[in-house]
């Protein structure tokens, strides 16, 4: 299965998702500038890769400092820290990664002995910085598994499944959020159909999900966003997956422009609609929805990206906010990676960090 995010002898890779379904192709990345430019143009996206990206993007952009003192190294990794961190607003794994590689190079500064030398003390620090950003993809691909057994354990054999926006694969370390139960259906005879919006205007679906489940043998039929109400109505859709950029304490979800509206029909169609979200993607400090910071991106991508010229006239007001947040109202269950939670998600949300 394809992995977005790789670090392999010594040189950070990141799948160039742009260019997908046409081209799979791995970019190097070394510097700060270039692993904000990758969160920011979408050559890696979703939440849980983006925080992948961002650890790895960190300890490239401090690995070869050579700082005298701890305290220099310490000032120059916080500000790098902080402008990785500008470079999307929503997805919460970004700001939570870059955290908690921070957290590990203050952990190191108590123990430092400063022998024999500091710039042994450094090469053992950075090498630490390293193992930290390995821990948050493998704990990812962990929770990933997790979710998607927990997942399956609401899903029939032969069920119809609509999905928005790419969380699978490629959104994460590897298997993906909402993706990983229909990946293990795949592998136990469960015969799914699934249905993937193609999410406008990035084409997530159409460009990322549809092509990662149709390589991995998924029955997958792609569908324009504004047809979700009909395969519903006609009794396609038995359960709606997606995944989440940032959840509040309150259980809204923050989550591709469009998600709130396909929970809105799937509660009017009587369908269950499961939120699949890692406790990293979990923001108990943010009380609601309406704290969420939403990303506005450029209008030019509804306008005239992937068309061969442009389908709106020239220099249109355009409005491209590229998240919304579902009410928890419309959430019949929140998957995590330690367990199934079930509302009241204000009560039994805080419950997953005890
Ligand atoms: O703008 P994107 O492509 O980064 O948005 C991605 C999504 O909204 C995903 O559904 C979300 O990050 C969950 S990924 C497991």
């Amino acid at each position: 299965m394809i992995v977005p995010v790789k670090y392999e002898d010594d040189r950070l890779l990141i799948l160039d998702q742009s260019l997908l379904p046409g081209e799979e192709r791995y970019i190097e990345i070394q510097t700060k500038e270039a692993i904000w430019s990758a969160i920011k143009k979408l050559q890696v996206r979703g939440a849980p890769a983006i925080g992948v990206a961002a650890a790895y993007g960190l300890y490239v952009s401090v690995r070869d400092r050579n700082s005298s003192s701890f305290h220099e190294f310490a000032e120059d990794f916080k500000e790098i820290k902080s402008y990785i961190a500008t470079a999307r607003p929503t997805a919460v794994n970004l700001f939570w990664a870059l955290e908690r590689m921070e957290k590990k190079l203050f952990s190191m500064e108590e123990g430092l002995c400063f022998e024999p030398s500091w710039n042994q003390e450094l090469a053992y620090i950075k090498e630490e910085l390293l193992k930290e950003a390995d821990a948050i993809r493998l704990e990812d691909e962990n929770a990933c598994l997790a979710m998607g057994k927990y997942g399956l354990s609401l899903l029939k054999k032969g069920m119809g499944i609509l999905t928005h926006c790419n969380a699978g694969t490629l959104a994460t370390a590897k298997y993906g959020t909402c993706l990983a139960p229909v990946y293990l259906g795949q592998q136990q005879g469960y015969g799914f159909k699934v249905f993937a919006d193609e999410t406008r205007p990035l084409l997530q679906g159409a460009r990322l999900t549809s092509w990662e489940l149709s390589k991995e043998g998924v029955d997958v039929t792609l569908i324009c966003d504004n047809m979700a109400s009909s395969v519903m109505k006609k009794g396609w859709i038995d359960a709606v997956v997606v995944g989440c950029d940032r959840m509040a304490a309150n259980g809204d979800g923050a989550n591709k422009i469009g998600t709130s509206g396909v929970a809105i029909l799937a509660k009017e169609y009587g369908i269950p609609f499961y939120m699949f979200v890692p406790t990293s993607t979990i923001d108990l400090k943010t009380p609601s929805g309406a704290d969420i910071v939403i990303e506005e991106r450029k209008g030019e991508e509804i306008c005239e990206m992937w068309y061969e010229r442009p389908m709106a006239p020239a220099g249109i007001k355009t409005y491209n906010p590229s998240f919304d947040v579902t009410d928890h109202q419309y959430i019949t269950a929140i998957v995590t990676e330690k367990g199934i939670v079930y509302p009241p998600f204000a009560e039994n949300l805080p419950k997953l960090f005890l």
